[in-house]
């Protein structure tokens, strides 16, 4: 073992110091896998996930993270293409990757957008995620029932945060979210603190609640100063936060302020991806819900479809949606595959963590 090891890993050198000259280093790879970031979670569960399936089927996969910086991101899927790589899956920091899917449609190379639509692009045909409209439609309903607004007698009144303004799903979410909030905030049953667009496309307001590249310090610091300015004289019932980072940061902001300083003063909060921290949150009736995207159910779909596209065969993909009309990335609208994403409260999240395998008993503990 030892010996193969070693010998692998001088054919690694070899091949790095470009000893065999240019060119010569196509075939090392088929198959580049490039997630966003690491400071959210899920992404390090796509991340192995995916090299785990690709390798399953008999790929040379490798995975690399972007930090959050899309000019590493680019160098990164720049070195995929130098591999030789015949097929990348991106989940993109930005629109910004463009540049790169372009010098990928010139080499013949497949491009499958991950999670997240690549917009502004019209150099690949695939993209595969969870149906982001529903995740927001779940945070939006985890709201109605969490406050119980269809028999409330009084107003009741929520701040809204949204995802990153350079990713598209933020606007998904947010959207899915405000249609089922809409209603209730029109009968006055439920009013907003702070800036109040009712969609994305009011971006003037959408900028000022969204977080720059999902960060939680930056959600952090825009709920303390909620709660200084805007909702100062209020008590907040809810606050829609877009995903399980923000929802703990912004937990933790109202957790300094007197008003919501224990578990039962807290609002009624949103999050998304089932991070380990909040579901224990969930638990412990801290963060009222998630939303569980099941990064090795999707992990396994892009790499079905990776496997047909370069076998040239017709995809099949169990348990996803085939969408060929909704998803337009501005310059054309691409083949998609949609998951379903689960609602999860205290009711049943034993049931899809703990029973699904996706943690341990352990590890919620
Ligand atoms: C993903 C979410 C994730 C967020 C921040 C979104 O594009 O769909 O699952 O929480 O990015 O990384």
């Amino acid at each position: 073992m030892k010996k193969i090891l070693l010998s692998s890993f001088c054919l690694s050198l070899i091949l790095t110091a470009g000893i065999y000259g240019n060119g010569q280093n196509e075939g090392m790879l088929d198959i580049g896998l490039a997630m966003p970031e690491t400071h959210v979670e899920r992404w390090q569960n796509d991340g192995a996930s995916l090299v785990e399936e690709a390798t399953a089927k008999g790929y040379k996969a490798e995975v690399a993270f972007g930090d959050a910086d899309q000019s590493k991101q680019n160098q990164q899927i720049q070195d995929f293409i130098t591999k030789g790589a015949k097929l990348l899956v991106i989940g993109s920091v930005n629109e910004g990757v463009g540049s790169v899917v372009s010098d990928a449609a010139r080499e013949g190379i497949e491009v499958i957008a991950y999670d997240r639509l690549i917009v502004n692009s019209a150099d690949y045909d695939y993209y595969i995620t969870f149906d982001n409209f529903k995740v927001g439609q779940f945070q939006g309903k985890g709201i109605v029932e969490g406050l119980k607004l269809d028999s409330a007698t009084q107003t009741k009144y929520i701040t809204l945060f949204a995802g990153s303004p350079t990713d598209n799903n933020a606007n998904f979410f947010f959207d899915g979210a405000m249609s089922v909030l809409k209603p209730y905030i029109e009968s006055g049953v439920l009013k907003v603190v702070g800036p109040a667009p009712m969609s994305s496309m009011d971006k003037s307001n959408f900028t000022k609640i969204a977080t720059e590249n999902w960060r939680a310090d930056v959600a952090k610091a825009r709920m303390e100063n909620l709660l200084n300015n805007d909702a100062k004289d209020v008590v907040l019932d809810a606050v829609l936060a877009p995903n399980d980072t923000l929802a703990r940061a912004i937990i933790e902001a109202c957790m300094t302020d007197a008003k919501y300083d224990s578990t039962e003063k807290l609002p009624v909060v949103t999050g998304q991806d089932g991070e380990v921290a909040s579901v224990k949150y969930i638990r412990d009736g801290k963060q009222y819900m998630t939303v569980f995207k099941d990064t090795r159910q999707l992990a396994k779909a892009a790499i079905l479809l990776a496997d047909a596209i370069i076998k040239d065969q017709t995809p099949n993909i169990p348990g996803a949606r085939m969408d060929t009309t909704s998803y337009n990335t501005g310059k054309k609208v691409v083949k998609s595959f949609l998951l379903e994403p689960i609602m999860v409260t205290k009711d049943n999240y034993k049931k899809v963590f703990i029973d699904s395998g996706y943690y341990s008993a352990d590890e919620l503990q």
